[in-house]
């Protein structure tokens, strides 16, 4: 099995990460996060959500963020959009990239978008194709890959269905979400076999709950897998997924990939920068060991 020489990191913190924080933070700190980001060598930053305030009020006004932040050339800032009238708030913006969102569990896809998942795909499709003629990226997220916090177990079988059927609607990636964090190396392994695309259009999102989310990256990149889902400082969860904790750190997947050999093209000082800013903003400590160990030695003796 060969590992990819480069991954492409999409970092998630500035949505992943602050919609799981009790503090909603001013809009200014959550633009300064992101501009933060964007100097680290990062190629894809979510900023936010078109969904509702009030189900996800730490990401309310997500629009006045996109529009504060300074974007530099090259870098995809994407946000979550969960309907049409995410949409309409992605087109008055300007936004050129958006990521819709399902799951692979009945239960948990109604909790958090009080949709079924076939109604949920029903709605991608009064925007989405038009999305993609309008000339957007579109991200297709399937949550509960392996899992799900309410139905237990989930099979491979049923998030490969829902994989196709983002693809047949357009998406030019789709994001796996280990929700909960539970996923193990085989587990990953099996739900990579037979994937109905190409792995290269295949990204991993793994929440790190058990501790697996680093291993489980290495599985995913064993396998083809070469787009990988984190959040600075390891930030993360979801409101709807009780008991799940952030996304892998980012500090934590570059640290591991350079040492690998395979590049990532960020600069672990500026994101060091980034993640002790909205730890500092946050009143919270990292979940990274790697981001605590070289913050201890002033921003990285590397
Ligand atoms: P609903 O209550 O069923 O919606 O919510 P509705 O159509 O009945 O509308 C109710 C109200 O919401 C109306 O306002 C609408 O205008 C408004 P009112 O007339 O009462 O004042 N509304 C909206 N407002 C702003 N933007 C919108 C929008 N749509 C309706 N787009 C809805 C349905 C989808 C809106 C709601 O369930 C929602 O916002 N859910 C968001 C859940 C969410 O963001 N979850 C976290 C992200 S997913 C995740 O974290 C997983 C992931 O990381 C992968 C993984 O880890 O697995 C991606
Ligand atoms: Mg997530």
């Amino acid at each position: 099995m060969s590992l990819p020489k480069k991954v492409k990191i999409v970092e998630v913190g500035p949505r992943d990460g602050l919609q799981a924080e009790a503090l909603t933070l001013p809009l200014e700190t959550r633009i300064k996060l992101i501009n933060l980001l964007s100097q680290t060598g990062l190629k894809a930053i979510e900023v936010g959500s078109f969904v509702s305030p009030r189900w996800i009020p730490q990401l309310a006004e997500s629009e006045r963020v996109y529009q504060g932040i300074c974007k530099k050339e090259g870098i995809d800032y994407s946000l979550l959009v969960p309907n049409y009238k995410g949409y309409e708030r992605a087109l008055e913006n300007k936004v050129t990239s958006i990521a819709i969102f399902t799951a692979a569990s009945e239960t948990f896809c109604k909790k958090n978008i009080n949709l079924s998942i076939e109604e949920s795909l029903e709605g991608f499709k009064s925007f989405v194709p038009e999305s993609k003629k309008k000339g957007l990226r579109v991200r297709g997220y399937v949550s509960c890959v392996i899992a799900c916090p309410y139905e237990g177990r989930i099979s491979p079988v049923s998030v490969h269905k829902i994989v196709s059927e983002l693809f047949s609607l357009g998406c030019d990636e789709i994001s796996l979400g280990d929700t909960i964090g539970v996923g193990t190396p085989k587990q990953v392994h099996e739900l990579l076999k037979n994937m109905p695309v190409s792995l290269d259009r295949i990204a991993v999102h793994f929440h790190d709950t058990y501790g697996q989310g680093l291993v489980n990256v290495y599985a995913a990149l064993e396998k083809g897998v070469s787009t990988v889902d984190s959040s600075v400082s390891g930030l993360g969860g979801c409101p709807y997924a009780p008991g799940a904790s952030g996304n892998v750190a980012t500090e934590d997947i570059v640290y591991f990939l350079e040492r690998q050999g395979i590049e990532t093209g960020i600069d672990m000082k500026n994101l060091l920068r980034g993640a002790d800013f909205i730890d500092g903003e946050l009143h919270r400590q990292t979940t990274s060991k790697a981001s605590c160990a070289l913050r201890k030695t002033k921003f990285g003796r590397l």
